[in-house]
């Protein structure tokens, strides 16, 4: 295959073609999908320009955004907004609701990837392009791996509140949240219940800037290599959660 061509519904097809007929938003989807990173990488627009954010800012303002327009327009408000205020344009031309809203509740409330991870995936392709998914991984990882939130708003909308931590081991929504339902009582959708998604939002705005400003140091380290490398297909770490113990092999 030419380096110019690509494959579509498993034909080889030129990158004119490519761009033409899906427009730039289609193909950088289907460049990730396919992991055509060296064909088309190039034709993704410039990065916008970056400067570093202070974690403890964004926290906030992404904990106060979540009770605005929920968990992925939190972590997109927080890092693009204060974009917007420090850097002005291109950031102003963004529609951040608009874009990002959608995510809430893993998808419209499908419960697939958080809505948190969703808003960090807007916000590192954003800022950085190509470079913005291992930036994402990581923060996949993160969130996935650790016991969640441990993170104190500075002025909390529920006195005297400070949820249990779980670790999800996965990035779904529904998992996620449901762990931490089970372990904290909190089945229904009380204020605490949202309360904890709001502190575990602006944690991973946090994780995510934090990682931003690493990257824009040059200092940004990829600790994990992406799903399809290591697993041969696209899916979660977490297999025996779905599989028990009788996880199939993925052909290879
Ligand atoms: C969120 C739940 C979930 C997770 C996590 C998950 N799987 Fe699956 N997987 C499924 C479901 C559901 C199917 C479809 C099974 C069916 O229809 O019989 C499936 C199908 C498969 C299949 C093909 C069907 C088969 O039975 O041969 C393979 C291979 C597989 N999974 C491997 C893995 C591996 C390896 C992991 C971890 C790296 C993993 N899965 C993680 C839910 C999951």
């Amino acid at each position: 295959m030419e380096k110019n061509e690509a494959i579509k519904d498993g034909q080889v097809i030129s990158r004119r073609e490519m761009i033409v007929g899906a427009g730039a938003l289609a193909v950088g989807a289907a460049v990730a999908r396919l992991g055509l990173t060296d064909a088309v990488a190039k034709e993704l627009p410039a990065k916008y320009p970056y400067v570093k954010l202070d974690p403890e800012e964004i926290g906030e303002r992404a904990y106060q955004s979540w009770y605005k327009g929920f968990c992925s327009y939190a972590v997109a408000d927080a890092i693009l907004g204060t974009l917007q205020d420090r850097v002005g344009e291109p950031y102003t031309a963004l529609p951040i609701l608009n874009m990002s809203k959608w995510g809430y509740g893993g998808g419209v409330g499908w419960g697939t990837m958080c809505g948190c991870l969703i808003g960090t995936g807007i916000v590192t392709g954003v800022i950085a392009g190509q470079e913005g998914e291992a930036i994402f991984n990581e923060v996949i990882h993160w969130y996935s791996e650790n016991e969640l939130p441990a993170y104190n708003p500075k002025n909390p909308k529920l006195a005297g509140f400070t949820p249990v931590r779980t670790k999800s081991d996965s990035p779904l929504c529904h998992i996620s949240t449901n762990r931490w339902t089970k372990k904290s009582g909190f089945v229904k959708l009380t204020p605490q219940r949202k309360d904890r998604c709001a502190r575990l939002v602006a944690e991973t705005a946090m994780q995510t800037a934090m990682q931003l400003n690493d990257w824009a140091d040059g200092k940004f380290k990829k600790k994990h290599e992406f799903q399809l490398a290591i697993f041969g297909t696209t899916t979660q770490s977490n297999c025996m959660d779905c599989h028990g113990t009788n996880v199939p092999k993925v052909p290879r």
